[in-house]
């Protein structure tokens, strides 16, 4: 995808397949809407008064306006004037977007982006545009026979007007969103490939990949004996009951050369992203009901998510060190699998009672947050799809986030509402500690029917005292389940970059 800035003055005169101008309710107009109106003689006024009501996420094709050169004038409701916000405009630049790949166009320019919005920069706003074009391009055939049936949109080219005085505020933005959307693509690609090709060796060596496509990425991918040796006996346990060999990924962002030549190569300590890598969750023995079990496929998102991260991180030579670690295997029922009962050492010594095997991501995570202790880390955050119990708190809208780290939550939070993926701080008082009481172990891996998303962060908790720490329950925001719209949605990848983007130096 190719974006950039127009800058020209004239915009009647601007050639392109679709021109978005934006319109508020009770006939409105945003300044590119005038100028176009004006240049066509009341064109976009006339309808106004009849078939377009201005509803946000609406649209109306107007093509072949006379005294306008662009082919069609696509006009995009915004609601009313004095409700528009950031996350409207972000609507906005979708709905074009998805217009522009649906239309099979191959290009066009948008002037959403230059209405001023009370919560929002022309920087967020250019970032939205470019997230935009990234999501509505999104194309999945890789395990497609007729590929030509189903083909990939054709959009290549989005345009940003603004003033010359802001183009380059602009070209950032677009730069940082650009990097964000190809995240993305790589995560939902990741997240949609099924559970037998999208093993833990492939996301291996999709690390190793990106490692060779940027040259500020360094990775390490430990193999089961290696992983033995660093006495992870929690993340093997559910590993062995699988055929599927299990990875453990070191993935590490130095900022460049370029970057220490300038006299300010970052001397902070890491942050460091730990994803949940299950390619696929059956629930092992005791195993999940069959309807949606498919889904499970997804369970691998958090890691998938760290890889998407990485790859903007890259991008955007962000000047700090950024570490993804991820841990990876499947989880099965078999002669070898963990059962309902079973006691298992983890990394960090501490001994954990298997109630449910089900409960297995919290079993893997525990181990890669003990090994994110080497790097001395500024934070540590890990992204999974843990608990269904999150899903029922906050739905599909808000990723849950716990955190030991007040500052950081809030980091996090701020990050999230910038870039429009949002996540909800949720409580971990440590009176939700005592669910997970074990007469046999030093902990149980569930906490009882109650605040289950909160007790799997408690869980998590006693593996990261070593440094501030956050976790992100991404089960409810990862993918969308059923219907047309099925398939992963790349979160958190922006909400990440945008905290990681706001902790580098410049
Ligand atoms: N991967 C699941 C969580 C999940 C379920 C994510 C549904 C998205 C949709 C996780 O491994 C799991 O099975 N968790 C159990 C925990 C329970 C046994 C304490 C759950 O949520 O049911
Ligand atoms: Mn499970
Ligand atoms: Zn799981």
């Amino acid at each position: 995808m190719e974006l950039n800035t127009l800058t020209s003055s004239s915009l009647p005169q601007t050639k392109t397949a679709a021109l978005a101008v934006g319109v508020f309710t009770d006939g409105i107009l945003s300044s590119a809407a005038d100028i176009i109106d004006q240049a066509s003689e009341g064109a976009i006024k006339a309808v106004l008064k009849s078939e377009f009501k201005a509803a946000p996420t609406t649209h109306l094709v107007l093509r072949n306006l006379p005294g306008v050169s662009a082919e069609r004038v696509v006009l995009i409701g915004l609601g009313k004037q004095d409700a528009y916000k950031a996350s409207v405009h972000a609507d906005a630049e979708r709905t074009f977007a998805n217009y522009c790949a649906k239309a099979s166009l191959r290009e066009g320019v948008s002037t959403l982006a230059a209405i001023e919005c009370p919560d929002s920069t022309l920087s967020s706003r250019a970032k939205a545009l470019a997230m935009a074009a990234g999501d509505a391009t999104y194309h999945y055939d890789a395990t497609l026979s007729k590929k030509d049936e189903n083909p990939a949109p054709k959009l290549r080219k989005l345009s940003l007007w603004t003033d010359r005085a802001q183009s380059e505020e602009a070209k950032a933005g677009l730069r940082e969103g650009q990097a964000i959307a190809n995240g993305m693509a790589l995560t939902r690609l990741l997240g949609d490939l099924p559970g037998n090709i999208c093993t833990p060796t492939y996301l291996g060596d999709t690390a190793k990949q990106l490692a060779e496509q940027f040259n500020s990425l360094q990775v390490e991918v430990l193999n089961q004996q290696e992983i033995e040796a660093l006495g992870m006996g929690s993340f093997l346990s559910v590993a062995r009951g699988s055929d599927e060999p299990p990875v453990f990924i070191v993935l590490k962002h130095t900022p460049s050369a370029q970057n220490a030549s300038k006299g300010k190569q970052d001397k902070t300590a890491p942050l460091v992203l730990v994803g949940k890598g299950l390619t696929f969750d059956s629930g092992g023995i005791s195993i999940k009901p069959a309807k949606g079990m498919d889904e499970m496929k997804y369970d691998m998102c958090g890691a998938a998510t760290v890889l998407g991260t990485l790859r903007a991180v890259a991008e955007l030579d962000l000047n700090r060190e950024v570490i993804g670690v991820i841990a990876s295997c499947e989880n099965m029922p078999s002669g070898t699998a963990n059962k309902p009962g079973d006691v298992v050492t983890s990394m960090s010594g501490q001994t954990i009672e298997i109630l449910n095997t089900d409960a297995e991501g919290r079993l893997v995570l525990c181990d890669a947050l003990t090994y994110a202790e080497r790097f001395k880390p500024a934070a540590v955050i890990d992204i999974a799809t843990l608990t269904g119990a999150c899903v029922v708190a906050l739905g599909h809208v808000n990723t849950g986030l716990f955190a030991s780290d007040d500052t950081l939550a809030q980091q996090l939070v701020q990050a999230g509402k910038q870039v429009h993926d949002p996540a909800w701080h949720m409580p971990m008082d440590d009176a939700y500690q005592k669910q997970l009481k074990s007469r046999f172990a030093d902990i149980a891996n569930i906490g009882g029917p109650s605040a289950g998303a909160i007790t799997a962060a408690c869980f998590l908790s006693r593996f990261t005292k070593a440094y501030p720490w956050a976790h992100l329950d991404i089960a409810g925001t990862a993918w969308h389940s059923g219907g047309d719209n099925k398939g992963a949605s790349g979160r958190p990848v922006p909400l990440l970059v945008q905290y990681l983007i706001g902790q580098a130096a410049s």
